[in-house]
């Protein structure tokens, strides 16, 4: 490939005024208020039933080096709903393991002209560097501790559907703050749309200079619990962390743990969300990930994963075009 046709990530793709998107989608930091909910009411389409397929005759390659049930699973689907050919590449059997730079595999797929990639890495950044190798639209999977851009988009759609806005919620983010990628995007999406955003964990879990993304920070959780209108839990993320930030599992789950007791506190009205996987008894107990409500919080953790293929059917259809 030559460098010429190397298209500048910070290239504009389509749309015009306000709504103009990037080449790529590698994080909510990019994107505005209005294209953010552009993206979620295209999605409300497609989860009506509605939308044509306006990826025919493209492509697109699914490049997951982590691990990924939600995720991946969802932006195949969504790709084959769109009239899209998708395939999933297992970077683990690819040539990377004979030595072939990522530079060299990402210019000779390129050399296929496929129209979009989607990237999940271990690493923070590296969708970013993907999209400097290609003319393809890259849409970030997940990357290292940075961003999780279409986890936000699903978690503000199922936000918007069960309690019907963004603007004016007090959204409560508890965990990991330190390495969670859905934090971050999430912190982003929620105060670009209005919502008051408190993030709560251990102190040893808080970065500094978190609150400049756009939340207030904690290490109370019961302070927020009976004014929060969602409270979204985060994995501890053990496969980033050398040793644990806290003395146990057990001390983390006393803190911040949502049991039953701290359930009663919380307006009946609130939603319980976790992006998944869940660990069971240790940040959400089993009958707490398991209850649905009303009457009560209801916890929305499977709905969030029903709104994952019609969200990132708007996203493939917005970054695919005029590709
Ligand atoms: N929420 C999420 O990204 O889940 P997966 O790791 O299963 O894709």
């Amino acid at each position: 490939m030559t460098a010429q046709k190397v298209v500048k990530k910070s290239a504009p793709r389509h749309g015009g005024g306000r709504f103009f998107l990037p080449k790529d989608l590698l994080g909510i930091k990019e994107l505005s208020r209005e294209q953010i909910v552009r993206i979620l009411d295209l999605a409300g389409r497609y989860k009506g039933g509605r939308g044509s397929q306006p990826l025919k005759g493209k492509s697109v390659i699914n490049l997951f080096f982590e691990p990924s049930t939600r995720t991946r699973t969802s932006f195949e689907l969504a790709a084959r709903r769109l009239g899209a050919a998708v395939i999933s590449m297992s970077p683990q059997t690819s040539s990377l393991t004979k030595g072939e730079s990522l530079k060299d595999m990402v210019e000779n797929l390129e050399a296929m002209h496929p129209n979009l990639l989607v990237v999940r890495h271990a690493a923070s950044g590296v969708p970013g560097l993907i999209a400097s190798y290609t003319n393809a639209a890259v849409i970030n999977a997940g990357d290292g501790s940075h961003e999780h851009p279409t986890q936000a988009l699903v978690d503000l759609c199922t936000v918007r559907q069960f309690l019907g806005k963004i603007a004016g919620l007090k959204l409560v983010i508890v965990g990991d703050l330190a390495y969670s990628r859905v934090a971050r995007s999430n912190i982003y999406g929620f105060s670009k749309l209005g919502a008051k955003v408190i993030a709560v964990g251990p102190a040893t879990l808080i970065p500094p200079g978190l609150e400049r993304l756009g939340c207030t920070v904690d290490t109370d959780l019961d302070r927020h619990l009976p004014t929060a209108d969602v409270v979204m839990l985060l994995r501890i993320q053990r496969e980033r962390q050398e040793s644990l930030n806290f003395p146990s599992l057990a001390e983390y789950s006393r803190f911040y743990g949502l049991t039953r007791g701290r359930v009663e506190r919380m307006k009946a009205s609130a939603l319980i969300m976790h992006p998944g996987p869940i660990n069971r008894g240790v940040e959400i107990d089993p009958e707490i990930a398991d209850r649905r409500g009303p009457p009560g919080p209801r916890t929305v953790i499977l709905d969030q994963v029903a709104n994952a293929t019609a969200v990132r059917m708007a996203v493939l259809a917005q970054w695919g075009r005029g590709k």
